[in-house]
C-alpha cells in the first residue's frame, strides 16, 4: 500500500486567530502511511509551530533565493530553518505567474533550501493555453529539468513533486483522475531518467481537490497525495479529506 501525503496551502488567507481556530478544528490523522502538512502565512509560522507541531508538519510557502542580507520583505531559508521549520513549497504557480518566478529562479531557490537542509515540495504544472496547444509534456519536462539542474540525487531525495495544472487551481475544475494519472506517470518516468532508482518519489496532485474527488485521485497508481488550497481553509472539508484518505488503510 502506498503512503499518502495531504498538504494544505493556506496561501495569503486567515488572521492569526482564524489560523489558530482552524488548526484546532481540523481532525488531523498522522501515522506511518499518512502524513499531513500545513503551509500557513509565514507571519504565523512560529506561533503555529509552537502550538501545533505535535499535530502535523508545518511548512513555509516560499523562501528567497538569496542568503540573508539587504532584501526587504523577503524570507531566507536560514530564517525559516531557525524557527524549526523543515519544509518549504517552491515554485507554486502563483509565484510563477504573479511574481514572475522562472524555472531558473526555482532552481536557485531549491539550491538555497537544500543548503539549509529544508525538504521541498516543488510545484509544477501547465497553463490552460499550454494544455490546449498540446504542450503539456514539453512544459512539464522543462520545468523539471531546469528546476533540478545540478541537484544531486541526495538532495533530490528530499524533494516531493506537486503536479498542479494551473487551469485547475482555484477554478473548481479538477483534472479528471485519468488526466492527472497520465501527467503523474509522465513525471515519474522523467524523474527516473534523471535520478535512476527514484521511483518512490512522492508526486502529489493539486488543483480543486475536495472531499468529493480525493478518493478517485488517490486510487490512481502514481498519485501519492494532494496539495490542497481552498478546501483546506474549511475545517470540516479538510478533515473529511483526511478521513477519506485514511480509509484506504483500514
Ligand atoms: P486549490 O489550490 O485547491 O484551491 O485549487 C491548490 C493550490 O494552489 O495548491
Amino acid at each position: 500500500m502506498k503512503k499518502i501525503i495531504l498538504a494544505a496551502n493556506w496561501k495569503m488567507n486567515l488572521s492569526l486567530n482564524e489560523a489558530n481556530d482552524l488548526m484546532k478544528a481540523i481532525d488531523f490523522v498522522n501515522h506511518d502511511n499518512l502524513k499531513t502538512m500545513i503551509f500557513p502565512s509565514s507571519l504565523f509560522l512560529k506561533s503555529i509551530l509552537d502550538k501545533f507541531s505535535d499535530k502535523t508538519i508545518i511548512g513555509s510557502q516560499n523562501i528567497s533565493e538569496f542568503e540573508n542580507g539587504a532584501y526587504t520583505g523577503e524570507i531566507s531559508a536560514e530564517q525559516v530553518k531557525s524557527l524549526g521549520i523543515t519544509t518549504t513549497l517552491i515554485g507554486h504557480s502563483e509565484r510563477r505567474s504573479i511574481f514572475g518566478e522562472s524555472n531558473n529562479l526555482v532552481n536557485l531557490k531549491i539550491k538555497r533550501a537544500r543548503a539549509n537542509h529544508l525538504n521541498i515540495i516543488l510545484c509544477i504544472g501547465e497553463s490552460l493555453e499550454e494544455r490546449e496547444q498540446e504542450k503539456t509534456y514539453d512544459i512539464l519536462e522543462a520545468q523539471i529539468v531546469e528546476a533540478l539542474d545540478s541537484i544531486s540525487s541526495e538532495d533530490f531525495s528530499s524533494i516531493i513533486i506537486a503536479y498542479e495544472p494551473v487551469w485547475a487551481i482555484g477554478t473548481g475544475k479538477t483534472a479528471t483522475a485519468e488526466i492527472a494519472q497520465d501527467a503523474h506517470a509522465f513525471i515519474r518516468k522523467m524523474l527516473e531518467k534523471l535520478y535512476p532508482g527514484s521511483e518512490k518519489t512522492e508526486i502529489l496532485y493539486g488543483g480543486s481537490v475536495k472531499s468529493s474527488n480525493i478518493e478517485s485521485l488517490l486510487a490512481q497508481k502514481d498519485i501519492d497525495g494532494a496539495l490542497i488550497g481552498g478546501a483546506s481553509l474549511k475545517a470540516d472539508e479538510f478533515s473529511k479529506i483526511i478521513a477519506i484518505a485514511n480509509q484506504r488503510f483500514s
